[in-house]
């Protein structure tokens, strides 16, 4: 058994329901001088020290002492199977280049591809695990990890494995781009990842994934990609809106999908219809940052009544940044959300995305022993703490990694 103890505060989502939406997304318990108390890979009890009941046999202690315990955070959006880097092209944007603009020149996800092809699942494995350990130095206990920068089916089948080998969640993303050697032909690319990838990403990914946008896939095309995804069992996610709108949020809802991810774009019909479905609208502020471009309206989808979760978007052109607190800061200053609120979208709602809301995202028995130790006299310094290196410790699965 483990024992974490005379921790400064517990906080944790209320309840046990799953997605939190509207006023419930900002219902958090807290508990003063906390334990959590684990028997294995799952919690069995928390409370106040006070209540700590009598224990015996073995117990490994933790001393919380000066800290705050959160759940283990989620990140259900990256894309850390990639090798290279776009460091070069963010200091043209610097100098004023747009993202658009590189992307049209061939830069952008096309040379993360050309540096993914010839890394090797070898060197794809040694990336994903690296991406993965610094995800979890940022709290991070789960994450999903989308392939899309091989784009042929060796590279491909190649990130998902890896992104598997690292503990991560896989979704196979084979529609991102358009690959070079089908010189713009999106319907002869799809004809060929749907005959000869999908048959080997399918047993290997839970969840299938599309770039819906304005010089990526258009919504017959993503239409198309999705159902025969979804036919193969697989989960179904969009990158919607981050542009423009073509149409992310009514596909989204016609297939029943998990989430609809971005919404940069999004108007107010896009919100009321978010709002009156099932459907996850997944934010994304780090990349709206890292591009300057508009923030998804947060606000106006949690009071509509959508269900929103929050990600990193970890990718090395959009949004190079790991950290899910950094998030939660951008939340609360740039998307008006609360710190209860953005805690509900990093953990709870985040885990409702990957299909386990039953089992990640609280600290109460039942759930998963993934505990976050942040640094800190109020949990709230999860936000508070802007760019800070917060997470002092992270319990995976009952065990310290
Ligand atoms: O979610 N928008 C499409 N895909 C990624 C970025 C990929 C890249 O620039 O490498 C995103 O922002
Ligand atoms: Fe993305």
């Amino acid at each position: 058994m483990l024992l974490v103890r005379d921790l400064a505060q517990l906080a944790t989502p209320s309840g046990r329901e799953f997605p939190l939406r509207g006023d419930g997304l900002g219902g958090v318990d807290v508990i003063e001088d906390a334990f959590v108390l684990c028997d294995g890979d799952a919690i069995v009890a928390v409370g106040a020290m006070r209540e700590l009941p009598p224990l015996a046999g073995e117990i490994y202690e933790i001393d919380g002492t000066g800290c705050c315990a959160i759940p283990g955070l989620v990140d259900c959006h990256t894309h850390p199977a990639f090798a290279g880097d776009r460091v070069e092209e963010f200091s043209l944007r610097a100098a004023g280049a747009s993202y658009e603009e590189l992307h049209a020149a061939g830069g952008g996800i096309a040379s993360t591809m050309r540096a993914t092809r010839a890394a090797g699942e070898d060197g794809l494995r040694g990336a994903v695990a690296r991406h993965a350990g610094w995800m979890r130095s940022h709290g991070t206990t789960t994450f999903e990890g989308k392939s899309g920068y091989g784009l042929d089916r060796e590279t491909e089948v190649a990130s998902l494995r890896a992104i598997r080998a690292a503990g991560g969640i896989p979704t196979w993303l084979g529609a991102h781009a358009v690959p070079p050697e089908f010189d713009g032909d999106a319907d002869a690319y799809l004809d060929f990842a749907l005959d000869a990838v999908l048959p080997e990403a399918a047993p290997l990914a839970e969840m299938a994934d599309v770039f819906l946008e304005r010089g990526a896939f258009d919504a017959a095309q993503a239409r198309r990609y999705l159902q025969a995804c979804k036919e193969a069992g697989l989960a179904l996610r969009l990158h919607g809106d981050q542009f423009t709108e073509q149409g992310g949020i009514p596909l989204a809802i016609e297939l029943g999908a998990r989430s609809v991810d971005h919404l940069e774009a999004t108007g107010d019909d896009g919100v009321r219809a978010l709002a009156a479905s099932d459907v996850v609208g997944v934010l994304l502020p780090a990349s709206a940052l890292f591009l300057n471009r508009p923030m998804p309206p947060a606000r106006a989808l949690v009071d509509a009544g959508a269900a929103i979760a929050l990600a990193t978007d970890f990718n090395p052109g959009s949004s190079f940044t790991e950290s899910l607190p950094l998030i939660c800061s951008l939340a609360c200053t740039q998307l008006t959300l609360s710190p209860a609120e953005a805690l509900a979208a990093v953990t709870v709602n985040a885990a409702h995305v990957l299909g386990r809301g039953d089992l990640l995202g609280r600290l109460a028995p039942g759930y998963r022993a993934d505990i976050v130790l942040l640094d800190a006299p109020d949990w709230r310094y999860l936000a508070y703490h802007l760019g800070g290196n917060v997470v002092a410790r992270v319990v995976v699965g009952g065990a310290l990694p």
